[in-house]
């Protein structure tokens, strides 16, 4: 390769307001400049157990287990499902989008047999409806997403969690988009495994999913714990987790005294992890929830007084992430290229059948900042206005204040 054509690369700041990744704190990237030391340094260990005692914090569970994993947020999922269902066991996964979708792909690969379920998008599902499937298929676990990034779409989970811990059923919740973000309360609500990801409302780099499971899920944990051979040749066990990197019996071994030599941990990733928990309960997770929930009413408040219309349900909007239609003659995709290239600001497109429909705009971690709200606004109204959109003009900026100023 000619060396001197190949720069390093140099990345302009840039307003992140997706469903995620999100704008890093500050800080956190200022914890990842940290020297890297051995992963069993007395300081390092020190580092895992804070990190686990926050996690416990932000899942809101008195749960043992709560670490963070190698791997974007689908690992997460993935270790959670394929250490529960064994082949040949019933699982049952509601759709409402594009992550049930994945949850479902997953568990199948699982040699699971899975029940799913499908409602048309922009909605969420009735108790009574979870119920009548849970009843028909008689599921060992029920997987769900909570707040579906896709749509815009908030599942309400109290009454599923209630019932599922009354019929034995293990709960498995995709908290990823909303950890941090809204009040998700894993213990009060009957859950029995859930996952976030580093790169939404907690503002670090895509990198780690964090993960919380209580003793009904170690339990079946610890009947198929198998080490890896060249740690313990005696480890044999038939019913052994089919991933060994997502393999939850080693990797609890590794979180716990034991220490087990699973896998050389992303260092910079947990300096990283371990600050955005730092960051949001120092913030305090009540006012995390708070500022998510205030800057997405005022973005959502400036948007409708420019007169668009939000996409869904509108009694289950999620307050981290929210799907705006795209108003009639709009190229969606020179649009937003136009936010780039003009404002350095980023919205996502929809997913699937919404991908010509909508916009997906989001407030999550770092991003979810009045100054974001604001300059947003005012963006998305002058190039509406650039591009002939029919807009209400001159109303966004002072609809939003009006929210803050409340
Ligand atoms: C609700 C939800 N679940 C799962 C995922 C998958 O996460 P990752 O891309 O970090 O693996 C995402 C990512 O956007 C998500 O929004």
């Amino acid at each position: 390769m000619n060396m001197t054509n190949v720069k390093q690369p140099f990345i302009e700041r840039h307003i992140i307001m997706t469903p995620g990744p999100v704008e890093v704190h500050p800080n956190v990237l200022k914890a990842m400049q940290s020297p890297i030391i051995g992963q069993f340094d007395e300081k390092f260990l020190s580092l895992m157990d804070e990190t686990m005692e926050m996690t416990r914090e932000i899942f809101q569970t008195k749960n043992h287990w709560a670490y963070p994993i190698v791997g974007t947020a689908r690992a997460g999922i993935e270790a959670l499902l394929s250490a529960t269902l064994e082949p040949g066991d019933k699982a049952y996964v509601p759709i409402f989008g594009r992550f049930g979708h994945l949850i479902a792909e997953i568990a199948k690969r699982t040699k699971a047999n899975v029940h799913t379920s499908e409602i048309p998008l922009g909605e969420v599902y009735s108790f009574e409806t979870l119920k009548k499937e849970i009843d028909a298929s008689n599921p060992k676990v029920v997987a769900i997403v909570h707040g579906e990034s896709s749509t815009g779409m908030m599942q309400p989970l109290k009454a599923l969690g209630k019932y599922c811990q009354k019929q034995g059923i293990i709960l498995i919740v995709d908290a990823v988009a909303t950890i941090g973000g809204t009040d998700f309360k894993m213990d009060e609500w009957g859950i029995d495994g859930a996952i976030t990801g580093s790169q939404k409302c907690l503002a670090a780099p895509a990198g780690m999913a964090l993960i919380s499971y209580n003793k009904k899920i170690e339990s079946i944990i610890n009947a198929r714990e198998k080490y890896d051979q060249g740690l313990d040749p005696n480890s044999i066990n038939d019913r052994m987790i089919s991933s060994n990197y997502l393999d939850l019996s080693q990797l609890q071994a590794y979180w716990s005294p034991k220490r087990l030599n699973h896998h050389t941990e992303a260092t910079s990733m947990l300096y990283a992890v371990h600050e955005a928990l730092r960051l949001t309960l120092e913030e305090g997770l009540d006012k995390s929830i708070k500022r998510h929930t205030l800057n997405m009413n005022a973005l959502s408040e400036g948007l409708k007084a420019m007169g668009l219309h939000a996409f869904g349900d509108k009694t289950n909007h999620l307050p981290t992430i929210k799907c705006f239609y795209i108003p009639k003659g709009i190229d969606s995709v020179a649009f937003r290229q136009k936010l780039v290239n003009d404002y350095h600001i980023e919205i996502a497109p929809g997913f699937g059948p919404l991908k010509d429909n909508v916009w997906r705009i989001g407030a999550l971690g770092y991003s979810s900042r009045k100054q974001n709200v604001l300059i947003l606004l005012n963006a998305i109204e002058s190039l509406l206005l650039y591009y002939g959109a029919s807009i209400n003009t001159g109303k966004a900026f002072l609809a939003a204040n009006k929210v803050y100023k409340k």
